[in-house]
């Protein structure tokens, strides 16, 4: 045997501690590589898989990577030394397939399967490193189908050593993508899968069930007036940065990925199910320790009211990073979830679909404070999110019902005071609308109306904008279906009263002007609304007519509570003839005939000469555009042609024996 390996072979054997153990790594890592006889590359190999001080258990994945690197490390050695002239005399004889042999069958029985992963992933991702060329496809191929086999029996085996499925999840998220197609379908998803979510979600090297949230509490401190600190140097700061940087988390996109991967190719559906129940558990514990910590009591907008400047600038921010990459993987699996259910009709069955739908909607719903602090619920694969499990669950009404009862608001029919419980119905606001059309008449009166009724209150807060708006949606979503005639008969007249009062504030021109067009919509006969109040439409019109007697024609201010991108600015007076414009498409033909010269006449009320063209503007574009039917845009075309209506809106009110034939004259098409 070669000397320094017999030297270093009894050193292994005296030392008593896992640290004078790992101490001899880089002497075995260099012996390992220039060893010229192929049995005792083995011998060295397998001394290294089978000393057990240096798998102190529970095993941890910083110890599973230095092994991993002795491998590693050795290859890349072997490669220069190979190409490097200057060392001759030092490299080992054999060729790097002799090597690459010897090194592996090392991984013999006297050391268990996982250990074996992370030989195996150190020589692949090595050669990988390097592009090398001399390892032979079919050697490379033996490699690949090698890892494969022992990762899928080490997790067969994963009850016979606490956390030892840790490393073939580190070689595995490794090597996955330089796996071949072939070898990657041979890996036993099954197994992988729930080692997968409870390594990421729950273990010790994972985000450990989110309770540590809670404990940042314990820490933030009033420092000076109204204002709350949470320093750098507190325990649970630390502990924070910790999780941060701990490998599996630090690369946490990766490792969703891989787990979505495992979703896409599991062959029991049910583990699917597992799988997102134990999510949505991570996903409760999570909202749950948020709430117990004070900084969840800061609205967003008042941060830096409430929160010193080492909080805002150092600490939270952390904090903050940390739950969106956790908000991002999450996304990143239940896209996977969901695309099965799609298709899988195992997980499309009646008993399965709704429930997975739910569990999806609570961990978009306890999540929702970072998804809608950080904007990803325009991302689209939360889009896709959101709007399948929307889909799937509202085919089922009991469990659509449920659903809603266990998220409804705290305290039905109140604006609650702590800012996550009045994102919490903003969610249920945003999601409820969308269940309008199945929910019984009794549930949209006594839960959806009584939830949406606080935040119609035009003496609001405007700060609240975006839950105003979701809350008029409600509203709207519930008058129109079709099953609720008798609670929209009801509540009409509240609402419209409200909605009038509504604006300019909380609500927003293009929120107002969608919500008076689609109630004048409703109103439309033959519905049932108009039925039973055949003024409606034409009271609203009125009541527009009458608000612009008053109205003020300076540009509405910007609110700062929702977005109003896009949207040009307008006054008062202007919006509210644009929507009395965006009702003519509604109205029958003898109210239409009845107002399209009063339209006319509040045109030329406006003084303000760049707005009422814009006005002008959107009534051609109503006279002429396909938003009228038929029958509707032959009473238009009468009136434009023959009865004044051209000059009526180019210059005024004229007296009627006049000859309307001016040169000049405004053109529109006649679409007849
Ligand atoms: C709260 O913080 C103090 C020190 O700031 C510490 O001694 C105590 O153990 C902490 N309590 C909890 C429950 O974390
Ligand atoms: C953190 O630092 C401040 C001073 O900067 C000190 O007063 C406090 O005791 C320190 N806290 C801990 C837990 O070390
Ligand atoms: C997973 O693999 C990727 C590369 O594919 C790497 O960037 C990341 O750090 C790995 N994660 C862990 C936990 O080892
Ligand atoms: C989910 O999608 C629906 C439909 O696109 C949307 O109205 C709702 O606001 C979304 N929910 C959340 C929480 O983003
Ligand atoms: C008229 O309205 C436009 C916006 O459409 C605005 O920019 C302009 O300042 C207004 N003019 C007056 C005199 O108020």
């Amino acid at each position: 045997m070669d000397r320094s390996l017999a030297t270093l072979l009894r050193s292994l054997q005296a030392s008593d501690y896992p640290d004078d153990s790992l101490r001899l790594l880089p002497t075995a890592t260099n012996l390992l590589s220039r060893l010229s006889n192929s049995l005792n590359v083995t011998l060295l190999t397998s001394h290294l898989m089978s000393h057990d001080l240096l798998y102190p258990q529970p095993i941890e994945l910083s110890r599973c990577r230095q092994i991993f690197s002795v491998f590693y490390t050795a290859v890349l050695r072997l490669i220069e030394d190979k190409q490097n002239p200057a060392r001759e005399h030092l490299r080992s004889h054999l060729s790097v397939g002799e090597w690459v042999k010897a090194v592996v069958h090392g991984a013999d029985d006297k050391s268990p399967r996982w250990r074996h992963t992370l030989l195996i992933g150190g020589l692949l991702l090595a050669f990988q490193s390097r592009n090398f060329e001399e390892l032979r496809p079919d050697l490379r191929n033996k490699l690949e189908a090698a890892l494969v086999t022992a990762s899928n029996l080490a997790l067969l085996q994963k009850d016979s050593e606490p956390n030892c499925e840790l490393a073939v999840i580190f070689v595995l998220n490794h090597s996955f993508p330089i796996l071949s197609h072939y070898h990657r379908a041979q890996v036993r998803y099954d197994l992988l899968l729930p080692v997968l979510v409870d390594a990421t979600f729950f273990s010790r090297e994972g985000l450990e069930q989110a309770y540590w949230i809670g404990a940042v509490d314990n820490d933030t401190r009033q420092s000076s007036g109204q204002r709350f600190n949470w320093p750098v140097n507190s325990t649970s700061f630390r502990k924070v940065t910790e999780i941060k940087s701990r490998s599996l988390i630090s690369a946490l996109g990766s490792l969703s990925r891989l787990t979505a991967c495992c979703i896409d190719n599991v062959q029991d559906p049910m583990l699917i199910v597992y799988s997102t129940n134990k999510i949505a558990e991570f996903a409760r514990n999570l909202a749950t320790s948020w709430r117990q910590n004070k900084l969840s009591e800061a609205d967003p907008r008042e941060e830096a009211e409430y929160l010193d400047q080492e909080t805002t600038s150092k600490t939270f921010p952390v904090l903050l990073q940390l739950l969106r990459d956790t908000m991002f993987a999450t996304v990143i699996i239940l896209r996977s979830v969901l695309g099965r259910v799609l298709c899988d009709p195992n997980l499309a069955s009646d008993t399965t679909a709704p429930g997975v739908a739910m569990q999806t909607l609570h961990i978009l719903r306890d999540t929702y404070f970072i998804s809608h602090r950080f904007g990803l619920i325009s991302s689209s694969q939360y889009t896709f999110v959101n709007f399948t499990s929307i889909d799937i669950l509202s085919r089922y009404q009991a469990q659509s019902e449920n659903f809603l009862e266990t998220i409804r608001p705290v305290e039905l029919g109140r604006i609650p005071l702590h800012p996550l419980d009045r994102l919490y119905d903003l969610f249920f606001l945003n999601t409820a609308e969308h269940f309008t059309l199945i929910a019984s008449p009794r549930l949209s009166q006594e839960l959806l109306f009584n939830a949406a009724a606080p935040y119609v209150d035009p003496r609001g807060d405007p700060r609240l904008g975006e839950i105003f708006e979701a809350a008029h949606s409600v509203m709207l979503a519930i008058v129109a279906a079709p099953q609720n005639a008798e609670v929209a008969a009801n509540n009409m007249p509240f609402y419209v009263e409200t909605l009038l009062q509504s604006f300019p504030r909380p609500l927003t021109a293009r929120q107002f002007r969608f919500a008076v067009k689609s109630i004048v919509r409703l109103a439309a006969p033959p519905s049932k609304i108009a039925v039973s109040m055949p003024l409606m439409q034409a009271v609203i019109l009125d009541l527009l007519r009458e608000r612009m007697e008053h109205a003020s024609e300076d540009l509405l201010p910007h609110n700062p509570g929702v977005s109003t991108e896009g949207d040009q600015p307008l006054s008062e007076k202007a919006v509210l003839l644009l929507s009395v414009i965006d009702c003519l498409s509604s109205l029958p033909i003898p109210l239409l005939e009845e107002w399209l010269p009063l339209a006319a006449d509040l045109l030329h009320t406006m003084r303000n000469s760049s707005q009422k063209q814009q006005c002008q503007q959107r009534l051609w574009e109503t006279l002429s555009d396909d938003e009228m039917d038929v029958d509707r845009a032959a009473s238009c075309v009468a009136w434009w042609t023959s009865r004044g209506g051209r000059e009526h809106v180019k210059f005024g009110e004229q007296p009627e024996e006049q000859d309307y034939m001016m040169s000049g004259a405004l053109q529109f098409d006649n679409k007849l």
